[in-house]
């Protein structure tokens, strides 16, 4: 990174990208001169993935195409280790209710003490975002409700396919 070129990255599983993830990744895009949107292959805390890497990655860069600045690739290492060899000074994260806040509080806390020089930068989700959730809307792909409004057509459409019971 130089001081001309603002490098950040936002992370997430991604499984799949939400309109509430591109309202942050376009958000933060007009902020940073670069933005990287780092899939996570393997999630710790979530087990296996509903759509590979490779879909979460071709889903985010579908969503992503019409946005320049933005550049989308796997990681398995710790985030701040992606960040730092990618010439990151940020992290940019959603924040959508109080129930984010604890767990990013601990994420900010690990994060910084193995990386200082790395600052997490929170954005909070849009209004109409506040509660879209990946989990939310694979619970409703489940069970046949609507969910054309909170994901992009081609992943609304996968998701059918693969859960609709
Ligand atoms: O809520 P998400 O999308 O599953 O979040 C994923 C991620 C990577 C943003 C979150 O797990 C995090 O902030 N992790 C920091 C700790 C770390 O580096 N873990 C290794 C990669 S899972």
């Amino acid at each position: 990174m130089t001081p001309d070129n603002r490098i950040a990255v936002c992370p997430g599983t991604f499984d799949p990208i939400t309109h509430g993830h591109l309202d942050v990744i376009s958000r933060a895009s007009a902020i940073f001169d670069e933005v990287i949107v780092g899939v996570v292959n393997l999630p710790w805390r979530k087990g296996s993935t509903l759509f590979t890497a490779e879909e979460r990655v071709k889903f985010v860069r579908n969503a992503t195409k019409d946005l320049p600045n933005i550049t989308v690739e796997t990681f398995s290492t710790l985030l701040v280790e992606f960040a730092r060899q990618r010439g990151a000074m940020a992290i940019v994260k959603g924040l959508r209710a109080i129930s984010d806040f604890e767990y990013e509080l601990e994420m900010n806390q690990l994060n910084r003490k193995q990386a200082p020089d790395i600052e997490s930068v929170y954005l909070m989700a849009s209004a109409k975002y506040s509660f879209l959730r990946s989990s939310g809307v694979k619970e409703l792909a489940t069970f046949g409700g609507e969910i054309d409004e909170l994901v992009a057509p081609e992943v609304a459409k996968a998701l059918k396919e693969r859960l609709s019971r």
